[in-house]
């Protein structure tokens, strides 16, 4: 099928290009120039786990290009998917000004066939689907005939870090619409995904057993919400664990036999059950107020999501406290952090936690030395304001510090032993804000060590 793409962040490009590897011809409109250009060179403006690699070969089989013109791309098109960014406004509700310049050229581009799909990929509020139809419609200057194209919602689920793995092999499909031949039209679209027929590519093997992926085929409104909500659980779920967490420490137990031991209880599940510094990222924190935002727009006050939103923030400010409790006066000591990332395996500092951790410990007066394997320059890049010194190496982050505080699990620092860490802080304190390590041997090498919900 021919798909056009508005938008190549993280959504839009990683369907687009699986997409095109599973060999629908797929163009790509992206405003920023530079963005277009590393793409056309088979490079990745995001760090993302076989997609250079893949990018590379549909580039080379003529099967996906990227442009910066919406200009003729969308007549042709089967599906039209919008994959722009949805940013929160300070009010927490989400700017749709480019899902609004995304719709207004589809508008401009329609007409001369029918049965063209316009789907929400992005994360757009309740309702959304309607207002996007409003836009294409002020962009085609008039209401289109019967048919000629339907709005759609088909909410995107993939992580950070796994993305290529999350939308070839997903949990399931979300796909919301009002005409059935819009559903057909996606199922069409999605079928060698739902019936796993594609030859898995090298980078990224299919899960064993792996045959069929679940289809959801729902009202547009129900398909919207899902995505708030499976995000809304997830992030009460971790907050869940964190509070749990809290009063594991005051009563003596440890949080990760008390995951443990829920998490095998069927109804609960044992993912995102990991206490620690608490969840960050593009998602989680955006969705939530968003979805707090709708919640209140109907006089209906979320108090569970608003309790999720608090415990997360609260965490963030005990890893300092945690801190402030163990070294006393901060102000002039030296402290190293471990973990910029929200998490592993991404160069993304959205929403995460070491920025509140480092905005607070400067307010404090700590000299802040930070080394992550793969982010350091994107808060070089985004935050060149913060006065923090980049290490080149795990240990050399911690020479002349009188404290390290870890943020972010990436497997390379729970490789690092824990005598090395001791010898190599001026005083051995270790802030453990993703339980990498056991407080037993931690203190066996004559560490200070402060976990998450364990004493
Ligand atoms: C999330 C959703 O998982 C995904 O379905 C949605 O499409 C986008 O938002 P992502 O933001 O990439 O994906 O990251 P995810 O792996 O879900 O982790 C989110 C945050 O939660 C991270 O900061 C992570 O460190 C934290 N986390 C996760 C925990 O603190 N504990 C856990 O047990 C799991």
């Amino acid at each position: 099928m021919q798909v056009t793409i508005f938008g190549a962040g993280y959504v839009g490009l990683v369907t687009g290009v699986v997409l095109a590897e599973l060999g629908h011809r797929v163009t790509v409109i992206e405003v920023v120039a530079e963005k277009v250009q590393s793409i056309r060179q088979g490079t990745s403006p995001i760090y993302e786990h076989g997609l250079d690699a893949m990018l590379t070969r549909v580039l080379a089989s003529g099967n996906f290009q990227v442009t910066d013109t919406s200009e003729g791309v969308v007549e042709s098109a089967d599906v039209i998917f919008i994959a722009v960014g949805t940013p929160p406004l300070a009010s927490g509700e989400a700017d749709l000004r480019y899902v609004r310049q995304a719709a207004l050229a589809i508008g401009h581009g329609l007409g001369s066939r029918k049965r063209q799909v316009v789907v929400n990929k992005a994360t757009v509020p309740i309702g959304s689907a309607n207002q996007v139809e409003v836009w294409i419609e002020d962009g085609f200057d008039g209401k289109p005939a019967e048919d000629v194209y339907t709005v759609a919602s088909n909410p995107e689920f993939l992580r950070e870090g796994t993305a290529i793995y999350d939308t070839l092999y997903p949990d399931r499909i979300v796909l919301g619409a009002d005409r059935s031949w819009a559903l057909e039209q996606l199922k069409a679209l999605y079928r060698p995904i739902l019936d796993q027929t594609f030859s898995p590519p090298p980078e990224v093997m299919r899960p064993r057993g792996l045959s069929a992926v679940a289809l959801v085929e729902t009202d547009r409104i129900s398909a919207e919400m899902i995505k708030y909500a499976a995000n809304a659980f997830l992030a009460t779920k971790i907050s869940f664990a964190n509070e749990i967490a809290n009063i594991c420490e005051r009563v003596g137990a440890d949080v990760i036999e008390v995951s443990r031991g829920i998490g095998l209880d069927r109804r609960i599940g044992d993912r995102f059950l990991n206490a620690g510094a608490g969840w960050g990222g593009s998602c989680f924190g955006k969705d939530l107020s968003a979805l707090i935002y709708t919640a209140e727009e109907y006089g209906y006050h979320p108090q569970l999501l608003q309790s999720t939103v608090s415990v997360n923030r609260d965490q963030r400010h005990r890893i300092v406290s945690r801190l402030q409790n163990a070294l006393k006066t901060i102000k002039g000591r030296r402290v190293a952090i471990w973990g910029l990332a929200f998490k592993p395996g991404t160069d993304d500092l959205r929403d995460a936690p070491s920025l509140t951790v480092i905005a607070e410990l400067s307010r404090l007066g700590a000299r802040i030395h930070v080394y992550d394997p793969v982010a350091m320059p994107t808060l070089k890049r985004d935050y060149p304001e913060l006065e923090v010194v980049y290490a080149n190496g795990a240990i050399e982050a911690l020479a002349g510090a009188e404290a390290l505080i870890v943020l972010t699990e990436w497997p390379a620092f729970s490789q690092i032993g824990l005598d090395q860490i001791a010898q190599a802080l001026s005083r051995p304190i270790l802030i453990d804000g993703r339980n990498l390590w056991t407080p037993g041997a931690a203190r066996a090498a004559g560490l200070d060590y402060h976990g998450v919900g364990r004493s």
